[in-house]
């Protein structure tokens, strides 16, 4: 028996359990997984360490013009390692559509531009915003056999929202086709009232912000995807879930049956409306969609973590930088309105949650290892090949330290951003040594791999997608209005 690489004296854990073993690599794959392996041509000790499957962040914004118009900090190489020095193996960011351009010209811009510089291997999900018929009769089953089996639309935002009635056309097409919906629920109009209420009585302040984008917009939007999926019968993931009601309001879906898959990110369980709060423009840094909440809701995102009510844990990573355009609000006119949405979070996602979820005893390691990557690679039809540590899967690995120490700052990330919300944060914890098929991507801080040499993973249908299919009786009349097109 050959290997190219043998991870050895491995802890290893998997969502299901812990074990012990030596990882024997060949050809970018594991092969074999026990004790006393053969000598590899490359040998890593890995005693004292956790070795775990290498992260899979599936909600992440890279290259992408936002749904303010703004181009993100970072391209697929910064993305990508940032994203490898965090632990991550494989990111699913997104292709944006905008409402001129054409689907197939989407895809190939963004699968051009991360063929040349991605460092670590990616998947692509899709956004729609402008559905017609050569969209859902053509372009979207075209990109779906290409393996872009999941389909993000905005209910907020009027460069990208559609109405509901566009998003059952959406959710129809893909519950035929094999892909998965992903939302983002919050209802625009509640935000635009708020908003212009809030610039009319002279409120720019940044903290403004989380005024507008009330609570009360993500439940009733939430609330309402969450219809919309029930009259289909078909599954739907609430992205970014950051408040009490809305958690409340997924996990009585979820009791009744609903095909409901909910996402949390750092910046709901680490961040308050207090840090928007932050003097003068400060707080443009913590400006975000949804924006961080309170306490209360911090508290049930964690509970929603821990109990299964939300089963992925995801950057939300949304690059902009503080020196130039984006996050400063421009003078005294525009204010928070003119703000870019969005926090970076591609390195500090899973440090974060193993110092305060899996250090602090809140969640198992193999909650961790859920939570942070096999969730997301069954969810996104990535799995078996992603998100776990088993022979016949990508020898995708991250070897943490447990106990080192680290306070975070924005000098030792690798993104493009020029801040982090999370300075200072002294932390338990870090990803030492990432494994990309067998490629040593990062080793005692060192980037190893060349740019382009991540790989494009296509998505196979996505289980929530198979279970639908074999689960529901097959001829009710919602089943056949979704069949005859
Ligand atoms: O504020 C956020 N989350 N920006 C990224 C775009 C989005 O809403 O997903
Ligand atoms: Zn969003
Ligand atoms: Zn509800
Ligand atoms: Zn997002």
């Amino acid at each position: 028996q050959h290997y190219d690489l043998v991870v050895r004296n491995a802890r290893i854990a998997t969502a299901e359990r812990s074990f012990d073993a030596d990882i024997g690599i060949r050809d970018g794959v594991i092969v074999a997984l026990e004790q006393g392996l053969a000598a590899g041509e490359r040998e890593i000790d890995a005693a004292g360490r956790w070795v775990l499957p290498g992260g899979v962040d599936s909600h992440c914004h890279v290259e992408q013009l936002s749904g303010m118009g703004l181009i993100c900090a970072d391209d697929f190489h910064s993305a990508t390692v940032s994203a490898a020095f965090g632990g991550n193996t494989t990111i699913i960011p997104f292709a944006a559509q905008h409402r001129q351009d054409d689907i197939p010209e989407v895809l190939d811009d963004y699968a051009r531009r991360a063929r040349e510089k991605a460092v670590i291997d990616y998947a692509f999900h899709l956004i729609v915003t402008r559905v017609d018929e050569q969209a859902l009769k053509h372009d979207i089953p075209q990109a779906i056999r290409d393996g872009i089996t999941s389909i993000k639309v905005f209910m907020t935002y009027a460069r990208m929202k559609l109405d509901d009635y566009s998003i059952l056309e959406l959710m129809s097409v893909a519950d035929r086709e094999g892909a998965l919906m992903m939302v983002h629920a919050e209802n625009d109009d509640v935000i635009r009232w708020l908003a212009d209420r809030l610039t009319g009585l002279g409120h720019q302040a940044p903290k403004y912000h989380a005024v507008a984008h009330a609570g009360l917009a993500e439940n009733e939007a939430a609330h309402r995807a969450i219809c919309l999926s029930r009259l289909l019968d078909t599954p739907l993931v609430i992205v970014h879930v950051s408040e009490r009601e809305t958690v409340e309001c997924v996990r009585r879906a979820q009791v009744q049956g609903a095909r409901i898959i909910a996402e949390s990110c750092p910046q709901y369980l680490f961040l308050t409306a207090e840090d928007i709060d932050r003097p003068g423009v400060e707080g443009a840094k913590y400006c975000c969609s949804p924006p961080p909440r309170d306490e209360a809701s911090q508290q049930a995102v964690w509970s929603g973590l821990e109990d299964g009510t939300l089963t992925l844990y995801s950057s939300d990573h949304a690059p902009y930088r503080w020196d130039e355009s984006g996050k400063l609000p421009k003078g005294e006119k525009t204010g928070f309105r003119e703000m870019a949405n969005g926090l970076p979070g591609l390195e500090v996602r899973m440090p974060l949650l193993f110092s305060e979820g899996v250090r602090r005893g809140r969640i198992s390691i193999n909650q961790f290892v859920e939570l942070t990557a096999t969730r997301h690679a069954r969810t996104y039809g990535l799995y078996p090949r992603k998100g776990t540590i088993a022979v016949g899967s990508d020898a995708d690995l991250a070897i943490w330290d447990a106990d080192r120490e680290v306070t975070i700052s924005v000098d030792k990330l690798h993104d493009a951003v020029d801040y982090t919300p999370y300075e200072g944060m002294k932390i338990v914890g870090w990803p030492e040594t990432v494994i990309n098929r067998g490629r040593i991507v990062i080793d005692k801080g060192e980037l190893l791999v060349e740019r382009g040499s991540g790989e494009f993973l296509p998505c196979a249908t996505p289980e929530p997608v198979i279970e639908a299919r074999q689960s529901r009786p097959a001829d009710t009349l919602i089943r056949r209005l979704v069949e005859a097109r």
